[in-house]
């Protein structure tokens, strides 16, 4: 079973509770979210294997440690997904951007595939999927499967709110998967909305609706 890691840190509890007050417009929305993304980087990249290289500091030589082994791919979930690149970007400048569009029917709340552009080296990369909420789970239950069709076997996932619903729909298809949240809420509503949740975020994100 992947391990579920629920951030525990002042800042992403801080920065989470504007994000979550519905005074909170767009702009500063889209800010804190992209903070948030950002330092849930740190985390997620703890487990990340380091090499020696060779170095020469102004005072001697000596061997140093960098980052080694897999590249990385981040795998916005689209919309909502997207405001959480910019923030992983600015840990992981390397790292290759691919895009899993989703949306879920309001009606079934199943999700429907409307666009995919993954790199082209997808099963070689450690894969760190982006989605705001994890509520059913079926939209990141389903981009996985398809990172999973396209060869990719090292996938992480990691959103700012989760029900737990959406967590144990996540551990039993994808056992490999790790998850990182930065909050697991209560439960979903009649609307599969999470409570307390933040509401919509793509609309909140992009001012839509
Ligand atoms: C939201 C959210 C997730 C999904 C979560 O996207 O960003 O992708 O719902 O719900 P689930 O766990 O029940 O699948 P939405 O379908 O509203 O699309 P959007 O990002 O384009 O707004
Ligand atoms: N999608 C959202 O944007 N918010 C929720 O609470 C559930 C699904």
């Amino acid at each position: 079973m992947g391990k579920v890691v629920e951030m525990n840190h002042p800042l992403i509890k801080h920065k989470l509770t504007f994000i979550r007050d519905k005074n909170t417009g767009s702009k500063e929305f889209r800010e804190l979210v992209k903070e948030v993304a950002m330092l849930m980087a740190y985390e997620v990249t703890r487990d990340l294997p380091l090499r020696d290289i060779e170095i020469e500091t102004p005072i001697t030589k000596t061997k140093s440690e960098v980052i080694s082994g897999k590249k990385l791919g981040i795998i916005p979930i689209l919309r909502a997904g997207l405001g959480m690149v910019d923030g992983m970007l600015s840990i992981l400048p390397a790292a290759k951007v691919g895009h899993v569009g989703l949306y879920r029917d309001p009606e079934t709340l199943e999700p429907v595939e409307y666009y995919c552009k993954l790199p082209t080296d997808v099963e070689e990369r450690e894969l760190i999927v982006l989605d705001p909420m994890l509520a059913t789970g079926g939209s990141a239950k389903a981009a996985i499967n398809f990172l999973k069709d396209r060869g990719a076997t090292n996938i992480k996932l990691v959103c700012l709110i989760a029900a737990p619903e959406g967590i144990k729909v996540i551990e039993e298809a994808h056992p490999d998967v790790d998850i990182y949240v930065a909050a697991i809420d209560e439960k979903l509503n009649d609307h599969a909305y999470i409570v307390p949740g933040l509401g919509d975020a793509g609309d909140r994100l992009f001012g839509t609706k």
